[in-house]
């Protein structure tokens, strides 16, 4: 027990608790012994998710280019995690955010948007993700002059925010042992800007996509890019293989990891876990990353009674 070896931080504003997020040992049946399975926990940032960075990244760099002036407001489309993240960073700069997205999103996470003061849109749900970008679209183009459309699907600052944290923490965390990084693409800034930075370091770090078997999915955050708008951040060079989970298979790893590590995971992070073990599985030795972009707490109202 370490409780009283580690320093606690003492920050200046709430935005500086963004990022350094730890990095976990696990030990999730089926790995075998001889490779090292980390989990990089991302919902321990303050708002909730890996998407703090973003937002954070988004909002300052429209700040320092002169895009994001006081009294615009920032509007985009959102799972629900970028919502989160852009009304926590928002609401602590005291810039109006408005969020876009499908009326399926879970209760929690609207209610989380509203409480930080961030005004809702709901699009259909049946035209998933891509329906709410379509509509912020719509709206941006009929009053520019009002927002600042974070676009998180084209903004290269969602990229920079892994390349200049998330990736860079991951090789200081595994002192540069990391071999193998394994996450899921959504808007696919965590993968591509974690694996440019890590490249950087070690070209021979490969770089597993996980995406969802199909498009109709109950993997939230995550996109099967067959089928979806193609984010234009993308690049599909980014990692060196991809695979599909199928959505029953996620939910039982976060099962899974539960038991095993305590960890109470979202199902992008079961998604990303599926895949770190079947990497493993393949290896005669290895330390694998899988990036766990959120937490269970925000699915438990939807989920099934977990199997004992
Ligand atoms: C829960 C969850 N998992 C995974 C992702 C994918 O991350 P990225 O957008 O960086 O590809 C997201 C993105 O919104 C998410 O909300």
């Amino acid at each position: 027990m370490s409780l009283a070896l580690a320093p606690a931080p003492v920050l200046s504003t709430i935005l500086d608790a963004i990022g350094h997020t730890p990095l976990v040992r696990l030990r999730l049946p089926g790995v075998p012994d001889r490779v090292e399975l980390w989990g990089k926990c991302e919902w321990l940032n303050p708002g909730g998710s890996v998407k703090d960075r973003t937002a954070l990244s988004i909002v300052e760099d429209g700040e320092r280019s002169g895009a994001l002036v006081k009294g615009r407001t920032i509007i985009d489309s959102s799972s629900g995690n970028t919502a989160v993240g852009l009304a926590l960073v928002g609401g602590a700069k005291g810039h109006p955010v408005e969020l876009v997205m499908p009326r399926s999103v879970g209760a929690e996470r609207q209610r989380l948007c509203r409480a930080y003061g961030a005004k809702i849109l709901f699009t259909d749900p049946l035209a998933g993700s891509d329906g709410a970008i379509l509509e912020v679209r719509a709206r941006v183009a009929a009053d520019p002059g009002r927002y600042f459309y974070a676009e998180q699907y084209r903004n290269p600052a969602n990229v920079l925010a892994h390349y200049r944290t998330t990736g860079p923490e991951i090789w200081e965390q595994t002192a540069g042992r990391v071999t193998h990084f394994v996450a899921g693409l959504g808007t696919s800034g965590t993968v591509v800007g974690v694996s440019r930075s890590l490249r950087e370091r070690n070209p021979h770090v490969r770089v597993v996509a996980v995406e969802p078997d199909h498009a109709l999915h109950g993997l939230e955050g995550l996109k099967h890019m067959a089928s979806a708008i193609v984010p234009e951040i993308y690049d599909p060079c980014a990692h060196d293989e991809k695979l599909s989970v199928v959505t029953e298979d996620a939910y039982a790893v976060c099962d899974e990891v539960l038991r095993a590590d305590g960890l109470l995971v979202g199902h992008s992070a079961g998604a990303a876990l599926w895949a770190a073990r079947e990497v493993a599985r393949t290896l005669r030795s290895g330390v694998v990353v899988a990036l766990l972009p959120d937490g269970g707490e925000r699915y438990l109202a939807a989920a099934p009674e977990p199997r004992r």
